[in-house]
């Protein structure tokens, strides 16, 4: 499996099995800062970590520290002011603006907090997005939405509308669409925040468990102990630093 060519070329896709090729992320010296003037202290400070593929590894630390600032470096949504982060084998760095949408489009899952599906949108035509997004239309795009409604529970709710479903109704969705083009890396970012604890149990468990089914890589940024209990490592942003500390 390839994540894309240099420079404004188009990634190649490969389906998982083609390619004796294995995912991975590996973050090379990366700082952050927001401000242009170098005032204050950088969010992230030279940091670097590898997440093996397959791994469920989650991000930790207080409010404020760069969870999310680090999630939308390796997903390609914003960039580092220093360092380098790789997918596989591509520099995120050398893909242009269309590079990286292509990136994240084939090759990456989102889960937020506030499960973001598209109000407007049925479910079924929420999944369908992505899809279509990739080039897959017809009765095997419908197929394949069909089998990830299974998957989360909730074959029936094709036709519904977003608002008709719970909070935790919602977030199964939004796990459905993150997985349903089937790619190589699943970042998720406090997916369990608005979710009681029961409900967001449910939830981790079911992401983990498909992730796992896969193979894909799944990186979390969560303040739950119960989340950090199910991961295979815990990486800790303290004073900018990144360290890794037992689940
Ligand atoms: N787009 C931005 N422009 C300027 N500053 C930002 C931007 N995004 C985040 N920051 C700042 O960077 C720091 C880290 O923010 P980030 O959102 O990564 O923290 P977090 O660990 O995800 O926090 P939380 O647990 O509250 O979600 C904060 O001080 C925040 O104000
Ligand atoms: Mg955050």
């Amino acid at each position: 499996m390839k994540w894309g060519p240099k420079k404004g070329t188009v990634p190649i896709f490969q389906k998982r099995g083609q390619s004796p090729f294995s995912p991975q992320v590996r973050i090379e010296h990366v700082s952050k800062a927001y401000r242009q003037d170098g005032r204050g202290p950088p969010v992230l400070d030279d940091v670097s970590a590898t997440i093996g593929a397959g791994e469920f590894v989650v991000v930790v630390g207080r409010s404020g520290s760069g969870k999310s600032t680090l999630l939308n470096l390796i997903g390609a949504i914003d960039l580092p002011s220093a360092g380098e982060i790789f997918l596989g084998d591509v520099a995120i760095g050398d893909l242009d603006e269309t590079g990286r949408a292509l990136l994240r489009r084939r090759h990456i899952g989102f889960v937020f907090q506030s499960y973001n599906l598209i109000a407007t949108l049925t479910v079924g035509e929420n999944l369908h997005l992505p899809l279509e997004l990739n080039g897959h239309h017809g009765r095997a795009a419908a197929a394949r939405v069909q089998q990830w409604l299974a998957a989360v529970g909730l074959a029936d709710s094709q036709s519904r509308w977003p608002e008709e479903l719970s909070g935790g109704e919602q977030q199964r969705i939004a796990i459905a669409r993150a997985l349903v083009h089937e790619p190589q890396l699943v970042l998720a970012d406090e997916p369990t925040g608005n979710l009681d604890l029961a409900t967001a149990t449910e939830v981790i468990a079911l992401l983990d468990r498909l992730c796992r089914d896969a193979g894909t890589t799944l990186l979390m940024a969560t303040h739950s102990r119960e989340v950090i209990g199910r991961a295979d490592r815990v990486l800790t942003i303290r004073h900018a630093r990144l360290h890794e500390e037992r689940p």
